[in-house]
């Protein structure tokens, strides 16, 4: 009785969990006008991607002024090459000074500033976008400690029926309630 009611706690939370994260929006560089030339290494964009996870249906949000610099979404090979003469998508054109793109695939995403010669003084950034199964059961070395977020992936197991079953039912409440705290705070 008592599990069955833990359960569904657990569930309901996983569940608020999940939209939560869904509906992320990662503000890239963390503040305005961070798409810009970097100072320095550690104030790279990559510095502060590598130090981010990133998930699908996250979107990127950049802030910067729209009428001096771009975003383009170029191939692996232009983002090395900085070559901006044929994005992907360029994106220039919100009219608010954000730009906004949504993450809906696993894998690299590339970006480059469209500004001549900003992208070969390191104004790019690569996300990688994990997938659900990924980020469950490796972590990337990049990544820096575990964030509880890391384990609402675990695609609700078939409901327990044992004495064990609510033990884990449970565990599965502590962990949905310590990562729900942890998103909301
Ligand atoms: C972005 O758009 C504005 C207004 O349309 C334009 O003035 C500006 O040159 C564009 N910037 C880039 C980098 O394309
Ligand atoms: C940039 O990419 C285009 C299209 O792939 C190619 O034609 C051009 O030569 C490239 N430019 C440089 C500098 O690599
Ligand atoms: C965009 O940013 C520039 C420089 O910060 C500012 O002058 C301009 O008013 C902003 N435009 C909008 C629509 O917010
Ligand atoms: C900018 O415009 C986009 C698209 O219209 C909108 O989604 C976003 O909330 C706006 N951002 C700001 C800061 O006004």
């Amino acid at each position: 009785m008592a599990c069955n009611f833990l359960r569904t706690v657990a569930s309901v939370l996983l569940f608020i969990l999940v939209t939560f994260s869904e509906a992320r929006e990662l503000l890239v560089g963390g503040k305005s006008n961070a798409w810009k030339i970097p100072s320095s290494q550690s104030d790279s964009l990559n510095h502060w991607a590598e130090n981010s996870r990133f998930l699908i249906g996250d979107s990127l949000v950049w802030e910067y002024d729209e009428t001096k610099d771009s975003v383009l979404q170029v191939t692996k090979r232009d983002y090395v090459t900085c070559n901006t003469s044929t994005p992907i998508e360029t994106y220039n054109n919100s009219g608010n000074n954000t730009t906004k793109v949504k993450l809906e695939r696993s894998g690299p995403y590339y970006f480059i500033s469209g500004e001549e010669g900003h992208c070969e003084k390191g104004q790019k950034l690569i996300v990688v976008v994990m997938s659900t199964k990924h980020h469950l059961h490796r972590r990337p070395s990049f990544s820096p400690a575990p964030s509880p977020a890391e384990l609402e992936g675990p695609s609700i197991a078939p409901a327990p029926s044992s004495g064990v079953g609510c033990l884990r039912g449970g565990g599965f409440l502590g962990v949905g309630l310590g990562a729900l705290l942890l998103v909301v705070l």
